[in-house]
């Protein structure tokens, strides 16, 4: 190969990144599969399933934090980002599971939390030592003022979002829990220290990041209010930009890393700063609008309605704002979400219509999609009835600080019914066997009776069950490119009941349309749709005019493959 043609594959290589045609799969480990009987998940449990993720056709895996933690935000606290938590395990686990991942073509991103640490970590434990610590500034510490707090900012998690610590007699910052103190990311030792961490992990041989919390490193201070929530001066502030640009040229671009970043704070129109392939820092986002619609702008523990076209501006604003040249991250579930089917489809009698509609309107739009384990089988929230039964630290203080503040039980335990994060975290259904297959032992957090009927065993040897749908959605993916590569253009934008859109590569295009309703729904007859065949579809007949219950079709120029 001479030298031109080794530039023009290289050239092709980085318009063309791995990571477009990829469908990602989110594991929890805690909650994925318990090898050892301890009721908790484990890296031995994770690398049995492997196979599973590998028939299910996924390309590469994000891994929820399985560092050394106490596990005050279930690993979200990092007490040493170069050693594995006995729980799930021990480093060679670690490295089975990337090789096992590696002999199925399956890459990995680990979870970087880069925002704060634990309290446990040496680093904290070495800040807090004395006012004289080398590390001092590390964190974040100040002078409390009249005998409390340096000023009224509250944690996302509830109370201030400062610990006081006597050893000191000052605070320190905390914008998550008060075991989570906030990294001082103006402190260049504190991002060597974080680029030393990403290499580790990439010369272990992951392929890139999920970058916690990335966008409230920046703290502006200058312009902090003086009470309400913390997240006002440091969500999205200027000079993040700066950071994450370091980041990039001194860790991960050498490593050709990819990353995935969590973007609360960043607003559609200002979406390419980060995802510009030249000029950006991250190479996927994580947006927010379709997922918090109903608690965006409210006060903590409070919700508000939703319609379905904010649901849908929620993809098709930041489709608009990528265009062309940006790329986006696609999901409806993770850890921190409720379950699909129950928020935006019906988890009784549709389950299985809406849980497979709903992976169609995304799985098929322009961007990478990430699918959280038990989607693909069309899991629903937890019938948790009693705060005993939640697990989240998040849930917990809540559900403390509502009752303090004179809510009622009741009114409480309605909101964690339909937005706790544990709803997501129920044990994976596997079978209908005790723990749903999860574990030998008590699952860490009670499995969902449900799993008698919703689980892998059961629906893998169903045609007509969701998991079976994911897995045609995702060959139907991978045949036409025009699904990856192909434009994105909205239609039936204004219905409050349909939704679709349209994608088109060269000569190929397609249409998928969706009902979010439990109704029938006469489909209009628009012109884009005209002479289009039927490709695929949740439903086995139905008239060509209408979309059943839940239904969804995707509509193509393509011979039917279904
Ligand atoms: C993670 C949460 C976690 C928080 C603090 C989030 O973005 O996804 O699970 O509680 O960051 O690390």
């Amino acid at each position: 190969m001479d030298g031109n043609g080794t530039v023009r594959r290289n050239a092709a290589a980085a318009a063309r990144p791995w990571w477009k045609d990829a469908v990602v799969y989110q594991v929890y480990p805690r909650s994925f599969q318990d090898a050892d009987g301890d009721g908790i998940g484990d890296l031995k449990g994770l690398a049995r399933r492997i196979p599973y993720l590998a028939d299910l056709g996924v390309d590469a895996l994000w891994v929820c934090p399985v560092y050394d933690s106490p596990n005050d935000d279930n690993g979200y606290d990092v007490r040493d980002y170069r050693a594995i938590l006995p729980e799930f395990g021990t480093m060679a686990d670690m490295d089975d599971v990337l090789g096992i991942c590696r002999t199925h073509g399956i890459r990995v991103f680990m979870d970087l939390v880069a925002n704060h640490t634990s309290d446990e970590h040496a680093w904290f434990l070495e800040s807090r030592a004395s006012k004289d610590s080398p590390k001092r500034d590390w964190y974040i510490w100040r002078k409390g003022r009249d005998g409390g707090p340096p000023d009224g900012l509250t944690s996302h998690f509830g109370g201030s979002a400062w610990e006081y610590d006597e050893r000191t007699g000052e605070s320190y910052f905390h914008l998550f829990s008060r075991r989570q103190p906030d990294l001082n990311w103006e402190n260049p030792e504190v991002r060597a220290a974080i680029r030393d961490v990403m290499r580790f992990w990439l010369d272990r041989g992951v392929s890139g990041f999920r970058m916690d919390a990335i966008t409230y490193l920046k703290k502006d201070w200058a312009n902090a209010p003086a009470d309400g929530p913390a997240a006002a001066m440091c969500l999205n502030k200027p000079g993040l930009l700066d950071f994450l640009r370091e980041m990039k040229r001194e860790a991960l671009a050498p490593y050709g890393a990819a990353t995935v970043a969590e973007a609360p704070g960043v607003p559609a129109e200002r979406a390419m700063e980060f995802i510009d392939p030249d000029d950006g820092v991250f190479d996927l986002l994580f947006t927010f609008d379709h997922v918090d619609l109903d608690i965006a702008g409210v006060p903590r523990g409070q919700r508000r309605p939703w319609d379905l076209r904010t649901f849908k501006r929620g993809f098709t604003d930041w489709e608009k704002a990528a265009g062309e040249r940006g790329w986006l991250a696609l999901y409806l579930e993770n850890h921190d979400q409720v379950r699909s089917v129950s928020k935006f489809g019906d988890d009784g009698r549709y389950r299985t219509e809406s849980a497979t509609m709903l992976a169609a309107w995304y799985l098929l739009m322009r961007g990478t999609p990430f699918v959280y384990q038990g989607q693909e089988l069309g899991m629903a929230n937890a019938p948790f009835r009693t705060i005993a039964e939640y697990r989240d630290v998040d849930a917990l203080n809540l559900h403390r600080e509502a009752l303090a503040a004179g809510r009622s039980e009741a009114e409480v335990l309605r909101y964690l019914a339909v937005r706790g994060r544990d709803h997501s975290r129920t044990p994976m259904q596997w079978s209908g066997a005790p723990n749903a297959g999860f574990t030998d032992g008590t699952p860490w957090i009670a499995a969902n009776p449900d799993c008698l009927t919703v689980n892998a065993e059961r629906e893998a040897a169903d045609p007509g069950s969701v998991l079976s749908f994911y897995k045609r959605l995702i060959r139907l993916r991978r045949t036409h490119p025009a699904f990856v590569h192909g434009t994105f253009e909205e239609i039936l934008a204004d219905s409050q009941a349909l939704g679709g859109y349209l994608r088109t590569l060269g000569p190929a295009r397609f249409a998928v349309v969706c009902n979010f309703t439990a109704a029938s729904q006469p489909l209009p007859d628009l012109p884009a749709l005209r002479g289009m065949r039927r490709v695929l579809g949740n439903a086995r007949s139905g008239a060509p005019d209408a979309l059943g219950p839940y239904e969804t079709r995707v509509l193509g120029t393509a011979p039917t493959t279904d």
